[in-house]
Order: structure tokens, then C-alpha cells, then sequence
């Protein structure tokens, strides 16, 4: 597989839009779409690890999905547990599970301590895999991400502007070792990026599927993943 600015496996990004179209069109509950997005889900980290991609970094709740109904969030919580909990899969598909979002420790941040503690047992449980990275995204937002990064770095800097770059900014994120992004998906023909890893997605590749996020499959990551043998990026 070629397609990756450096020498270095690919970092594919999914924006994972559409389930609750998904759910309406067959005239179920939103409820149902999470569900069936969380099984597609499992495919695609199947389908990432057989390709050989480095990392798979997937958009599972957003510091603006707070708003939604109450009874659809509690939903959405109890499947992030049960995600973090997929260990075997995990272990199968040689996968290391991964979290960016806010902090839990700090202001702001709403990831429930059951969620916080399924983060954490899922990352512990998977340290010791060493091929695919997947990371979802949980209570997290772009400009919460780069304020955050920015104020520590300026704060470390002690007013030395010359500090404040964008290795120091980087080194700032919540993950400092999430590559940038090579290969940028959103499902369900919305073609927002809706506050998803602003600073990493600088020079990806986009593509935008009419699909719908429970739809998603092999064939699509393929087709997605079509655009990076082009050629490089410049
Ligand atoms: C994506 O599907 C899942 C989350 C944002 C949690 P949506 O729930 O946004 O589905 P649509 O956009 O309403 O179809
Ligand atoms: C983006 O989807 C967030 C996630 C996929 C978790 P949304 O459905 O929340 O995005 P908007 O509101 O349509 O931009
Ligand atoms: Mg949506």
C-alpha cells in the first residue's frame, strides 16, 4: 500500500455520520443506528488491520452531542462500554485501543466514570498489541483539543515566544503520538468536518460517502483508501 507521506503506515480518520438515518429509513429508533454503527465499526477495525494501516482514529462522541436526548446519550455511553470492553477482538486483530478527548480531571470534561473506567481497562488490556491503533474520539472537540495545547505551551514557554511552534503545539495535543492524518472519512453525504482533529487532518485526503455509517464496510475503506495511491500529497 503506498499513499502515506512518510515512511510510515497510514492513518485513516472516520467521521462515523449517519446512524440515525441509517435507523429512520427502516423505520427504526435512533437507538438501533448506534447499535448497528457500533458493529460496523468492528468490521472496519477488521478491515483496517488486514490492509495493514497504521491507525484508525474514529469520531465516537463530540463535545456538541452532549445536547442530544437524554435517553440517545445514555445509549451511546452504555456502547462505548461495550466497545471498550471488545478485548478479544482487539487481541485477535493484534489492535492497541485508544482515547483522545477532554481530560477527565479537568474543567469541562463529561466522559462518566464508568466510561473513564472502560477507557482505561481497554487500554491496559491492549497495551501489549502492536499492530493497528484504533482511538476513538469520546467527549471530544477540535478547538477544546488546540486551546488546551496552546495555553499549556504558552504557559511552558515563561513568555519566551520562540518556544511556541508547531512542534511545541503538537507536542501539546492529546495525543502527542497520533500521526497526522493521511486519509479523512465522513459517511452519510455530510461534508463537514464538524471540530474533528483540526491540526491533524492539515495535509489528509478526503472522502466523502453517500453511505451511511452502519453501511460502511471493506469495500468502502477500499475505495477511500483508493485516493492515497494516487500519488503523494504535496
Ligand atoms: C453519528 O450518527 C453518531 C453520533 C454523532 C454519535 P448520527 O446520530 O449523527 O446520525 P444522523 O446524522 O442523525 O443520521
Ligand atoms: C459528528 O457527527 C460527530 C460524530 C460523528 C461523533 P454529528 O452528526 O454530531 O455532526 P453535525 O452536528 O452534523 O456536524
Ligand atoms: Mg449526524
Amino acid at each position: 500500500m503506498t499513499g502515506a507521506p512518510e515512511d510510515r503506515k497510514i492513518h485513516v480518520a472516520c467521521i462515523m455520520d449517519g446512524n440515525g438515518r441509517w435507523a429512520r429509513r427502516r423505520g427504526l429508533p435512533r437507538t438501533e443506528g448506534h447499535t448497528a454503527g457500533e458493529e460496523a465499526l468492528a468490521t472496519v477495525v477488521r478491515a483496517a488491520a488486514a490492509r495493514d494501516v497504521g491507525w484508525l482514529t474514529v469520531f465516537g462522541f463530540s463535545t456538541e452531542n452532549w445536547v442530544r436526548p437524554r435517553s440517545e446519550v445514555r445509549h451511546i455511553l452504555s456502547l462505548h462500554r461495550k466497545l471498550f470492553a471488545r478485548t478479544a477482538e482487539m487481541d485477535a486483530n493484534n489492535a492497541r485501543s485508544s482515547w483522545i478527548g477532554r481530560p477527565f480531571d479537568e474543567p469541562g470534561a463529561r466522559t462518566p466514570v464508568e466510561v473513564q473506567r472502560a477507557i482505561g481497562k481497554a487500554m491496559a488490556d491492549t497495551a501489549g498489541n502492536d499492530g493497528l491503533v484504533v482511538t476513538v474520539a469520546f467527549d471530544y472537540g477540535s478547538r477544546a483539543e488546540l486551546v488546551r495545547a496552546a495555553s499549556r505551551t504558552i504557559a511552558a514557554s515563561g513568555g519566551d515566544c520562540a518556544l511556541i511552534g508547531a512542534a511545541s503545539i503538537g507536542a501539546n495535543l492529546y495525543d502527542p503520538d497520533l500521526p497526522p492524518v493521511d486519509l479523512l472519512v465522513r459517511t452519510s453525504g455530510e461534508t463537514r468536518i464538524s471540530n474533528f482533529l483540526l491540526w491533524q487532518i492539515k495535509g489528509a485526503k478526503v472522502h466523502f460517502t453517500e453511505r451511511t455509517w452502519p453501511d460502511f464496510d471493506a469495500a468502502e475503506l477500499d475505495r477511500a483508501l483508493a485516493l492515497l495511491a494516487r500519488g503523494p500529497s504535496a
